[in-house]
């Protein structure tokens, strides 16, 4: 119970990464906000948490609208007045290469991950500056650091998104705040299932361990890096890739 009373809000729980992550900090002993977009699976993991016996609140935001993020994060302190743990998950690929690159799926793909991954952090920023207290973990990719093919928009939103951790980890570390992201490789979600086998086997052949990864493996690494166990870790980028990436 590394979370006893803590507060999370983890964004794209309705499934996969962001799914676990949230049961993993339930069952740590916080109480978690669902931030999902997708109305039946958010309300589904909001469920879920509640079933493992904490507190659990559902908003179906778009992480990519400013306006939206403030206004639930707004009635989230009004409800229970205090924000411990932020984790920004929620994301989307719209596959393509160089040269076939669409600007409008450009523009989606950066929007969900970076100014999505933006406009969280900053709506909790003050409120975990006054209380001199606050995790905040964001999920990049390990093409993030090593690029991937037909990933052009992903590959460069998930580096932005190194990038700004390390920013905002400068700018918040004298709040005692911890910015730390993690760097997952090829992990078994329902949109990964929808993978092509050839391309995940070649993913796999490339990975150390031999095979594919599990959801609570990441949600294991994040809800340490949200712990008081990590506290003088900041501005840190974990790799939790089976070593497909070193
Ligand atoms: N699965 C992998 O192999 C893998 C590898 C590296 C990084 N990641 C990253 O981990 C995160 C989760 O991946 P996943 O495989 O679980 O994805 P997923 O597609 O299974 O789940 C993503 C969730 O985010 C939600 N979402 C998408 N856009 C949203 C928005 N604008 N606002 C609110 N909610 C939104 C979706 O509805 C969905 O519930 C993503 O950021 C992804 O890029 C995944």
């Amino acid at each position: 119970m590394r979370l006893r009373e803590k507060r999370a809000m983890v964004t794209g729980a309705g499934q996969g990464i962001g799914r676990s992550i949230a049961l993993k900090m339930a069952r740590e002993g916080a109480d978690v906000v669902i931030a999902e977009w997708n109305a039946e699976t958010g309300d589904q993991t909001k469920r879920e948490v509640e079933t493992l016996g904490r507190k659990a609140l559902f908003f179906a935001v778009d992480v990519a609208d400013q306006r939206q993020v403030r206004e639930m994060v707004a009635e989230v302190l009004k409800i229970w007045g205090r924000l411990d743990i932020l984790v920004n998950n929620a994301g989307f690929d719209r596959g393509a290469t160089l040269l076939k690159v669409k600007e409008e799926d450009w523009d989606a793909v950066l929007s969900v991950h970076l100014k999505g991954t933006l406009n969280c952090i900053q709506a909790v920023a003050s409120h975990m500056i006054e209380n001199r207290y606050g995790k905040i973990v964001n999920i990049s990719s390990i093409y993030g650091k090593s690029g991937g093919i037909a990933a052009i928009s992903y590959s460069a939103a998930k580096a932005g998104i190194i990038g700004l951790t390390k920013s905002v980890a400068r700018e918040l570390g004298r709040y005692q705040i911890n910015v730390n992201v993690v760097l997952p490789g090829l992990i078994l979600t329902p949109t990964i299932a929808k993978m092509a086998e050839k391309y995940r086997n070649m993913i796999i052949e490339r990975t150390a361990l031999g095979r594919i990864g599990q959801p609570e493996e990441v949600a294991n690494v994040v809800a340490f890096l949200a712990s008081d166990e990590a506290s003088f870790m900041t501005g840190a980028t974990v790799e939790v890739s089976g070593g497909s990436s070193m």
